[in-house]
């Protein structure tokens, strides 16, 4: 069983996500990761980022490997979310990770957070859920997270959630069916027991 958690950034998707396949003991996906490897393998080798999506190899285990080295904290800098979210634009990266995605997912039970997992990897995932809450509470999240400025999160957030949003390759949009789920002024524990309960129902519907 797959269950599809999407949303703009900062609305607590992998945090959600994270929750929701440890209390259902389920595998977490998290597919910003495998853009976000692309886009340092692009800052730092001039090839087209949609060849270099073809030829890295991504371990996403607890920590994730790019090309065996351990990138799991080198791809939170601002520089690569900067760059993520550009390469994440290009078809040819997308039809690359997408057929990953697939490849990952064909067998198990997966938790995956992204932007388009409930619209194009996993349109028939048995649980979309699409996250949102007010950008100045996303902003605070993520700045907090970081040890970063509030205002100046916000801004860099606005400019990648336009960009997400209004590329013309998977943009960023609530999949048919999918559960919204306002988190502003949730805690992290009712938002995973609001999706553990639709999972749990899904489940016995299918039984
Ligand atoms: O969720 P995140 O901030 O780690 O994602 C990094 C970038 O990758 C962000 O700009 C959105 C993009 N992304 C995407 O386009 N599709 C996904 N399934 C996951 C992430």
């Amino acid at each position: 069983m797959v269950i599809a958690i999407d949303g703009p950034a900062g609305a607590g998707k992998s945090s959600v996500a994270r929750g929701v396949a440890a209390a259902l003991g389920f595998t977490y996906l998290d597919t910003g990761a495998m853009y976000r490897c692309v886009a340092l393998a692009s800052l730092r080798r001039s090839r087209p980022p949609g060849e270099l999506a073809e030829q890295i190899s991504l371990d996403l285990g607890r920590r994730v490997l790019l090309d065996g080295e351990d990138v799991t904290e080198a791809i939170r800098a601002p520089e690569v979310s900067e760059r993520a979210s550009q390469v994440a634009a290009d078809p040819a990266v997308r039809r690359a990770m997408v057929a990953e995605q697939r490849r990952i997912m064909a067998h198990g039970d997966w938790v995956a957070d992204g932007r388009d997992i409930g619209t194009v990897v996993a349109p028939d995932a048995a649980l979309k859920v699409f996250l949102t809450a007010d950008p100045r509470e996303r902003a605070r999240r993520r700045a907090a997270e970081m040890g970063a400025d509030p205002e100046t999160v916000l801004a860099e957030q606005m400019i990648r959630d336009e960009r997400d949003r209004n590329r013309p390759e998977s943009p960023l949009r609530a999949a048919e069916g999918a559960v919204q789920l306002d988190t502003t002024g949730l805690t992290l524990e009712q938002v995973v027991e609001r999706v553990v309960a639709l999972a749990r129902s899904e489940r016995a519907a299918a039984r």
